[in-house]
């Protein structure tokens, strides 16, 4: 009795293995016309209504940003471009750095150094959509491909050795540094650096560095929280000591990014001491393209809203004829 329970046991599980194979194949052959009929159909498909999830979806994604409201540049580089501008001597190595640090292969660095399509931090911009200040701050803060973007960044080294001293002009803030470009330069050249930045692979990135280059001594990392702003995130108050104990800010490519930039300038302005420099580059955002009428702006480079760089940061500051393409302003007197 047990045997001829095995017996048909196995037959009927035998059976059932070929049904299930059959079945198997048949499944396989409807899978197969489903596919076929779904590569077929999506052919047909206009381009904007694709799977969101196609490979595509991304760069219309960016073909968007064409259209977008106030965005400069949008190119890509060339690979001879990026070539030319890694081995600009001012950033010493940067890129090198950069793909070590991202353990990526060297095409898919390259094509994140190219801005490639997707790649592009504007169409990064465009996907997040800031709505509001906060959230672009958070943009700022969360962003990857400015990584990428912004370690090209090349040192102004004529202006910086001609106006940052030791002693005098320490410790600089280099006030949004990016992937710690201009703060390596100083730190490199024995000036004690504090750096501050919202970015926070950038962040990462300048941390990596500075101990990669064993200058850990000199560079102070700033952050957007303290116990001062109740560990609430705050790029004003965290960094901006607002006391006098600063040598210098730099403020290179920062403060078109920022609504109300006159609010973060008064604020620098109370963090340096007399004799200390702003030094400064803001390219902003023409009047003509701009929105100041109540709404937040939300664009990459924004504009001065009607508040001229000379009003905003106010009597205490002189303006020095530098003579280049940064500005360099001196304190002159305490409030
Ligand atoms: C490289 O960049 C410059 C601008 O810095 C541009 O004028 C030039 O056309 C670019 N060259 C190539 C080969 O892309």
């Amino acid at each position: 009795m047990n045997h001829g329970m095995r017996k048909n046991g196995d037959k009927n599980g035998r059976g059932g293995l070929l049904s299930w194979v059959g079945k198997t194949k048949n499944l396989i052959y409807v899978l197969l016309s489903v596919v076929l009929v779904a590569v077929l159909a999506r052919v047909q498909l206009p381009r904007g209504q694709r799977d969101a999830r196609s490979p595509e979806a991304a760069d219309i994604c960016r073909e968007v940003t064409l259209t977008a409201r106030g965005q400069g540049g949008r190119q890509e580089l060339s690979a001879w471009n990026v070539s030319r501008y890694c081995e600009d001597i001012t950033i010493d190595g940067a890129c090198e750095e950069l793909k070590d640090f991202t353990g990526l292969t060297d095409d898919e660095f390259q094509k994140r150094m190219e801005r490639r399509g997707r790649f592009h931090f504007e169409g990064e911009h465009m996907f997040w959509n800031p709505g509001s200040k906060t959230e672009l701050a958070w943009y700022y803060s969360s962003s990857v491909d400015y990584l990428f973007g912004n370690v090209v960044h090349r040192v102004n080294t004529g202006v910086l050795d001609r106006f940052l001293k030791h002693e005098t002009h320490e410790p600089v803030l280099d006030y949004s540094g990016g992937t710690g470009n201009n703060a390596i330069y100083l730190a490199k050249k024995g000036l004690r650096v504090q750096y501050f930045g919202i970015g926070m692979a950038e962040k990462a990135f300048a941390r990596y560095r500075v101990e990669r280059n064993g200058l850990q001594d000199l560079v102070e990392f700033k952050e957007p929280y303290t116990r001062r702003t109740g560990y609430t995130f705050d790029p004003i108050n965290g960094p901006l000591p607002q006391d006098g104990s600063l040598g210098s800010i730099l403020a290179t490519d920062v403060l078109e990014h920022i609504p109300n930039y006159h609010k973060v300038v008064e604020k620098m302005v109370d963090s340096i001491r007399v004799g200390g420099v702003i030094i400064e580059h803001s390219p902003f955002g023409s009047e003509q393209e701009s929105s100041d009428q109540g709404e937040p702006d939300v664009r990459i480079h924004v504009s001065t809203g009607g508040i001229s760089m000379e009003e905003a940061m106010g009597p205490r500051m002189k303006k020095l004829n530098s003579g280049s393409y940064m500005n360099v302003w001196v304190k002159m007197m305490s409030k």
